[in-house]
């Protein structure tokens, strides 16, 4: 089945010069890019993206973290991309995450852990709501 995913290529992935390495993968796994933008996330859309976990003893650091520089937002497409992409991005403890995964390869953090993707196809339309209201279906 056709699906859309949130990602993002988080903060640390943007220093660490890592976009390319990992809209490689994607685009190599054969999925599309529907929609790439890069912008700093602000703390009210923080508290919207991450909502379910604003009242978590992470958040706060998860917040500061999320908005300390520039991300790259994509909408990326593909049969069952929701899967598929958290796949290839491993768990999410980059210490734990499997060797061949992104987070597996390139992260030792459970935080900066380079990439975003939505968990659900109704996580993925809310997220893809916020990020790209001009695709929201
Ligand atoms: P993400 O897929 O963006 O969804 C929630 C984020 O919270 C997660 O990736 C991590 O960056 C972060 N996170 C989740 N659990 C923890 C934790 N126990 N400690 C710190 N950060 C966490």
């Amino acid at each position: 089945v056709a699906e859309r995913s949130l990602v993002l290529i988080k903060p640390d992935a943007v220093r660490r010069g890592l976009v390319g390495e990992i809209i490689g993968r994607l685009e190599r796994k054969g999925l599309a890019i529907d929609a790439m933008r890069l912008r700093t996330m602000d703390v009210a859309l923080a508290d919207q993206h991450y909502a379910e976990h604003v009242e978590r003893d992470f958040y706060p650091p998860l917040r500061d973290f999320m908005t300390s520089g520039d991300l790259v937002a994509l909408v990326v497409s593909g049969d069952e991309a929701i899967a598929v992409i958290r796949n290839l991005i491993g768990s999410t403890d980059g210490r734990k995450a499997a060797p061949g995964s992104i987070r597996g390869d390139f992260s030792l953090s459970n935080r900066e852990n380079l990439v975003h993707a939505s968990d659900s196809v109704d996580s993925a339309k809310r997220e893809i709501s916020l990020w790209f209201p001009e695709l929201a279906e």
